[in-house]
């Protein structure tokens, strides 16, 4: 499949008639910010039910990997598929399931031994990372950060700090959650600049929740995104990290890394965390891990790990089948996926960089490896956030054939498969760049 190649106009007649039917028979909780239906997809394209083929450059929320159904992770499936669909790593074994805890052992960025746990989900797989947090200090309360997203069953809900539609409406969440602000160095909750950040956002946790609200040693965790993915696209300088670490340590409290969205290559490293050199107790992961079938893991150290049988378990978490396709998937990261991220990412970075020389309208570009945003600001001495124009862009996108999404207020994310090419990094911006240019032209 190469591409972007439109057909017919945009949605298409087949699109136009299975959004009708998808309005009727499907929950209206799902945010489609346009009129994609996808019919099949190869490596780093997706085409639509017309026929029209986009780059894609959303690979499905940071899922396909691997790009969409790589030849390697559907042989992989289908082998698994031909032995056995299920039978429920709760109640028996299989050595799928075993295999991919070795392998997550063998590439957990903390020292090991490590146990991990099986779910569906990144929000089942944080599910077990709070409970476990709970199980193993004998504490409550969990701190997250303001911004945040964990996810939607009402214990990640809780500590999830996004957007507000996500919450509004679903209240009381699960008690002992606290915030505290995120090192966002576009918008420096304490005034300071990337150079003399000294982490002082942290400080609110030190100086005020551990002071006024919760006492330290009734604190099981602080769960943090290396990058908020959800919340913007946000990289913290390394020293949020680190003193993160300081401060749990220094506690008894768990630090738990969720990188469902950051994880699997797509930084450049296996986990964004090991840009810092912090080492986390728990590490969560979901998305990226299996190219697309279902599955979420927590992973920790053993010591910690070592809740009793029946204290938490999941009848499909850990499916045989995801395990398979998670074993290929990792193959192809080692073998090569997460240094094309590196290399393609660091090439993707620059030319959208570059962007901010001709569109004002782009404030700020940040990320990692083929994780990377655009942060759309109307003034970039006020940084007025740029919503309707971010909104506009994305739609621009899709019109010329590219899929991105936004991610925050007034960011675009650019998370594509790990198999992207420089040539499509530099299509994607060049369809970008016109975007904008066309959005920018609206503006009053
Ligand atoms: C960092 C992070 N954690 C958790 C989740 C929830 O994952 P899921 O939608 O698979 O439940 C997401 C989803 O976007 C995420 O980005």
């Amino acid at each position: 499949m190469t591409g972007p190649a439109l057909k017919t106009a945009l949605p298409g007649p087949k699109a136009k008639a299975i959004i009708a039917r998808d309005a009727r028979a499907v929950s209206t909780s799902y945010t489609r910010d346009y009129p994609f239906v996808m019919a099949r997809g190869e490596g780093a394209f997706a085409e639509d039910v017309d026929g029209n083929v986009f780059l894609d450059c959303t690979a499905g929320i940071a899922v396909a990997s691997t790009g969409h159904s790589h030849p390697a992770v559907v042989a992989a499936i289908v082998d698994q598929a031909h032995k056995f669909l299920h039978m429920s790593g709760t109640d028996f074994y299989y050595e799928p399931q075993v295999q991919l805890g070795e392998e997550l052992s063998a590439i957990a960025p903390m020292p090991g031994p490590h146990r991990s746990f099986f779910a569906n989900s990144g929000t089942e797989a944080n599910e077990a990372a709070l409970k476990l947090a709970r199980y193993h200090t004998k504490r409550q309360n969990i701190i997250a950060f303001l911004g945040a997203f964990h996810g939607r069953t009402m214990g990640s809900l809780a500590l999830t700090a996004s957007k507000l539609t996500q919450r509004r409406g679903f209240g009381p969440f699960a008690p002992g959650v606290l915030h505290a602000p995120y090192a966002n160095c576009y918008r420096c909750p304490v005034g300071n600049s990337p150079d003399t950040c000294a982490a002082e956002c942290l400080r609110f946790i030190e100086e005020q929740l551990l002071v006024h609200l919760v006492s330290p040693d009734e604190v099981a965790a602080i769960m943090v995104e290396p990058i908020q993915g959800e919340g913007g696209y946000v990289v913290p300088p390394n020293v949020f990290h680190e003193r993160l670490r300081e401060l749990t340590a220094k506690h008894g409290m768990l630090l738990i890394v969720d990188e469902v969205q950051s994880g699997m290559g797509r930084t450049g490293k296996m986990f964004a965390i090991e840009h810092t050199g912090v080492q986390p107790d728990v590490v969560t992961m979901a998305k990226g891990i299996a190219s697309g079938l279902p599955l979420g893991v927590a992973t920790a150290r053993s010591e910690i790990m070592s809740w009793p049988p029946g204290t938490h378990a999941s009848t499909f978490g850990g499916n045989p089948v995801a395990c398979a396709a998670s074993l290929a998937t990792l193959k192809l990261l080692r073998e090569g996926l997460v240094k094309n991220a590196e290399v393609v990412g660091a090439h993707m970075m620059a030319r959208a960089r570059g962007l901010m020389d001709t569109h004002p309208l782009v404030g700020d570009v940040r990320g990692r490896g083929l994780m990377i945003g655009l942060e759309l600001v109307r003034d970039r001495h006020t940084k007025e956030r740029a919503t309707r124009e971010r909104d506009a862009v994305v739609h621009e996108c899709f019109a010329r054939g590219l899929l991105v999404l936004g991610a925050g207020q007034n960011a675009i994310r650019l998370s594509p498969s790990l198999v992207l090419t420089k040539e499509q990094a530099d299509t994607a911006i060049g369809i970008l760049d016109q975007a904008l240019t066309s959005v920018s032209a609206r503006r009053p």
